[in-house]
């Protein structure tokens, strides 16, 4: 199955032009190996933002609003205003140079050293690492795979849930593609209140989404708005992850304060360019996107048929959001060190389960690889056409 009829007119960037000296996702491996390991979408800048920076360099690269810049702050209200977080303070919205160093501030802030932070399991790993960098125990609860997809284990995540001081929710899940739904929010939000826990609600990708309707942050219900810090920016919806930018949000500025206090001066300050590149993209990147969430998903549904007819032994769940499918390929030859026989055997470049784990968790996720389909429709066919070539003749 290699046809690429009916695909959506979509611009999208050769290997010979991605593979650009900076690029870490394409020249990490050899010149022969398809990249499909991190996070970055092989699609050209929107040009709503490719104007707006070229513009801005009209003007010099001087300080930006060091005391915040009321068009971005206008527009990311408005925007978190339709996921439910309405009527957000003065002071209830800090910058940040990255999504990262938010996560790590709040867990800096809202734990003391050997307190245990919870979480689910497999997730996004700076999640796990900035819990054991900053001395602090992970709590971690593994998700049950259903027939339907990935579930959270109540039973496990209220017993996690007792001695934790702060859960770190990933919302949409990175890497099962789940965008919890309205009740499993609901029991979440009753489980925390229950408990008294702080929340660090990691909302990046909320706008690749595939599901229907408005997205729900987990802080949208008032009896948790303000024991919640949500932390978000464009890097994953406008694939800007090279001008470093983000935000943490909460209802209760205080929290936020002491959240950005905890990282003292150490934090610096967001780019010139990163604030003009966020403000376009809030204001004038939706068509845009909508195109781009249009093509993520037609590549879903290939690799999904793809799967099912051509390597049925691969296990996968479509994802409800981002551009990272979660592959089980347990049932395969080489499951114990798939990551590498598919980059040595197929000459494709996955991230390996494992990483997505904390230490004693590990085991459970060795045979799972994270695939990255934010690609043209020829690299997706040609990187599949080379995993069935080899796990065939395994
Ligand atoms: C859930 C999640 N949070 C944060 C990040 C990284 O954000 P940043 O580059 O802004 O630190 C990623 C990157 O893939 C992610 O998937």
């Amino acid at each position: 199955m290699t046809q690429t009829e009916n695909l959506p007119a979509y611009p999208t960037l050769s290997p010979a032009e991605l593979r650009h000296p900076d690029s870490l996702k394409w020249t990490l491996y050899g010149e022969d190996v398809i990249p499909m390991w991190i996070a970055d979408m092989d699609f050209p800048v929107a040009p709503a933002i490719l104007s707006a920076l070229r513009e801005r360099l009209d003007h010099g690269l001087g300080y930006h609003q060091l005391m915040g810049d009321r068009t971005l702050d206008r527009l990311l209200r408005a925007k978190l205003d339709t996921h439910g977080l309405k009527n957000l303070p003065e002071g209830g919205i800090a910058m940040l140079p990255g999504v990262v160093p938010g996560i790590y501030a709040t867990v800096a802030a809202l734990t003391q050293p050997g307190e245990k932070v919870l979480t689910m399991t497999p997730v996004y790993h700076p999640f796990h690492l900035s819990i054991t960098t900053l001395g602090r125990e992970v709590s971690a609860v593994a998700l049950l795979d259903g027939p339907d997809g990935y579930r959270i284990d109540w039973e496990g995540l209220e017993a996690a849930a007792q001695d934790s001081k702060l859960m770190l929710l990933c919302h949409p899940h990175n890497p099962t593609g789940r965008v919890w739904t309205h009740d499993e929010l609901e029991r979440l939000r009753d489980l925390v209140v229950r408990h008294d826990l702080s929340v660090l609600s990691d909302e990046l990708h909320a706008d690749l989404r595939f599901t229907e309707g408005p997205f729900e942050s987990f802080a949208a219900a008032e009896r948790v708005r303000d024991r919640t810090i949500t932390v978000t920016g464009p890097c994953k919806a406008f694939n800007t992850a090279g001008l470093g930018i983000g935000a943490m949000i909460g209802h209760d500025a205080g929290l936020v304060g002491r959240v950005r206090a905890a990282a003292g001066g150490l934090m610096g300050h967001e780019g010139a360019l990163s604030v003009t590149m966020w403000q376009a993209a809030l204001k004038d990147g939706g068509p845009w996107l909508a195109d781009t969430v249009a093509y993520l998903r037609g590549n879903r549904d290939f690799l999904t048929d793809y799967l099912r007819e051509h390597l049925p032994a691969v296990k996968f769940h479509p994802v409800e959001s981002t551009y990272l499918a979660w592959l089980d390929l347990r049932g395969c030859p080489h499951a114990g060190d798939i990551q590498k026989f598919l980059l040595e055997d197929a000459r494709v470049a996955l991230h390996d389960g494992p990483t997505f784990a904390p230490e004693s968790f590990k085991p459970q996720t060795q045979g799972f690889v994270r695939l990255n389909f934010a690609t043209s429709r020829e690299i997706l066919t040609e990187a599949l056409e080379r995993m069935r070539r080899a796990l065939d003749g395994a």
